[in-house]
């Protein structure tokens, strides 16, 4: 609904006007003087706004002026001046006001003005969420973010690339982007950008469906076949055809797609036309090949057909320089599709996120992001909002053999004050050892004040081992 307010000092003129709008069904307010009118624009940000120019106190010109350059936010202004006053509503106008009246004025000429007005402001929302969406979209879909030299190394190849028509092959761990930079890729690539981009996942199908999925088939071609079916070769016609987890396909369909690369030619399956096919291959895979090659299980003239170009990308705990920039994205775009409020990430937030080795990778930062967001209690995202594993801060016990429990099995002798004074001693300890003795980094990891943890060192009888006097001067302060 509009808001609207109404700035006059006579009361009957507001009256008269009030009366006017009231079959419009707006949000009406009044105010009798500037003083008055600034309050109620703050407090309920009117759309809308019939200022009067003769206003006892701040005259309404000078009230327009200082609407106007506050922000460019502001309701709408339709200054009303007084009769024969033309030069007055030129100023006004000049001065950001939307429209004028003259005073007297039809009460259809105030409908109308306003009503010109509600549909400006009802385009100026449109746009804005529209504008909104777009931006989000834009982040979500996002071009690469990143600027660590792992990074610029991989987009100054994807500039190089994305001009050619070379059949690239994108490696890197699960979640660092492959699918992105795929994309990336045919974005880049004027002539065909045009045209479509196919992804097909050769994990997530079996190998008999995967054969028609990309090669498409006739009608009759096998039971079930009840019409002809373009594959993704040819729906990719023009365009880039994105083979994700390549590593994953069977012996005969490595085959088939060989051969569809040397020949740039497919044919349909139960069909026997040979249909040229014009589209850019992109591959991915988090598989070492090389290692399929040796086993047998990949052909090895395929590798090499597919690996023209080869993009590495690194995976995240080797950049870490990028996880803040990625981090308050993330956040900001979780925030905007949650229609929740924006978070910005605090300092021990942001220190677990830079620690955390993000087996994962980007597609974990997103997911911890999108929890975190959630689940934030203040306006800054803290510790506590991360999963455990990452806000633990050092390295959760995992069960590798070198390493069964960590240290950290809980004690138990049936005494509840010695068995927590154990477990303190051994989590502990695993903390300092992660930081290699550091006191005050270990401190922070544990979220507690340096002098407390001295303190508690100390009590649990390890003060010696760990609080040496030159590296920590105000050792007997607070004991
Ligand atoms: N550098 C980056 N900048 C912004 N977003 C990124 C970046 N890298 C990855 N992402 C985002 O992380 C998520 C995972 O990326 P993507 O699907 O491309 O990974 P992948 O390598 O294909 O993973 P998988 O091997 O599991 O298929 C996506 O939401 C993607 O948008
Ligand atoms: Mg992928």
């Amino acid at each position: 609904m509009l808001r609207l307010l109404i700035v006059d000092d006579e009361e009957a003129a507001r009256y008269g006007m009030r009366r006017a709008l009231s079959t419009f069904g707006y949000n009406v307010s009044e105010a009798d003087s500037a003083e008055a009118a600034r309050a109620l624009v703050k407090q309920q940000e009117p759309d809308l706004m019939l200022l009067d120019v003769n206003l006892p106190g701040m005259g309404g010109l000078d009230f327009l002026r200082e609407l106007k350059d506050s922000n460019g936010n502001g309701p709408l202004v339709i200054i009303i001046t007084a009769h024969g006053s033309e030069r007055m509503a030129v100023e006004a106008v000049k001065a950001g006001a939307y429209d004028y009246l003259s005073k007297p004025f039809e009460l259809d000429d105030l409908r109308l003005v306003i009503k010109n007005a509600a549909e400006t402001i009802q385009l100026r929302r449109e746009n804005l969420s529209l504008r909104k969406r777009i931006e989000v979209e834009s982040s979500q879909r996002g071009a690469l973010i990143g600027n660590s030299e792992g990074m610029q190394r991989v987009r100054a190849m994807i500039e190089k690339v994305a001009e050619t028509d070379a059949t690239v092959l994108v490696r890197g761990e699960s979640g660092t982007g492959k699918e992105l930079v795929a994309r990336e890729i045919h974005e880049r690539n004027s002539a065909r950008h045009n045209g479509a981009f196919v992804a097909v996942n050769c994990a997530a199908l079996p190998s008999e469906l995967i054969e028609s999925e990309l090669f498409g088939h006739e009608r009759g071609a096998f039971t079930g076949a009840a019409a002809r079916r373009l594959g993704k070769f040819e729906q990719a016609n023009g365009g880039t055809l994105f083979l994700d987890e390549i590593g994953d396909m069977s012996a005969n369909v490595q085959a088939k797609l060989l051969r569809a690369l040397e020949e740039r030619r497919i044919e349909r399956l139960g069909g026997n036309e040979s249909i040229p096919v014009d589209v850019r291959i992109v591959s991915a895979t988090h598989r070492p090949l090389e290692q399929e090659i040796a086993a047998g299980n990949f052909r090895a003239d395929l590798f090499y057909r597919l690996r023209v170009v080869t993009i590495e990308i690194p995976p995240l705990r080797e950049r870490r320089e990028d996880i803040p920039l990625l981090a308050e994205t993330f956040a900001r775009a979780a925030a905007e599709r949650y229609e929740l409020p924006q978070r910005s990430i605090g300092q021990g937030a942001l220190r677990r996120l830079l620690e955390y080795s993000w087996p994962g990778n980007v597609r974990e930062l997103k997911n911890t992001l999108d929890r975190a967001v959630i689940m934030a209690e203040a306006d800054e995202l803290a510790a506590r909002d991360l999963p455990p594993e990452i806000s633990a801060g050092f390295p959760a016990p995992t069960d590798t053999a070198d390493n069964d429990d960590g240290g950290l099995k809980v004690p138990f002798t049936a005494d509840f004050r010695e068995d927590r004074r154990e477990f303190e001693r051994r989590y502990i300890t695993r903390c300092l050892e992660h930081t290699q003795g550091n006191v005050t980094r270990a401190a922070e990891i544990l979220g507690m004040h340096r002098q407390s943890l001295q303190h508690k060192l100390r009590q649990l009888g390890l003060g010696r081992r760990y609080v040496s006097v030159s590296q920590e001067p105000q050792d007997d302060s607070d004991s």
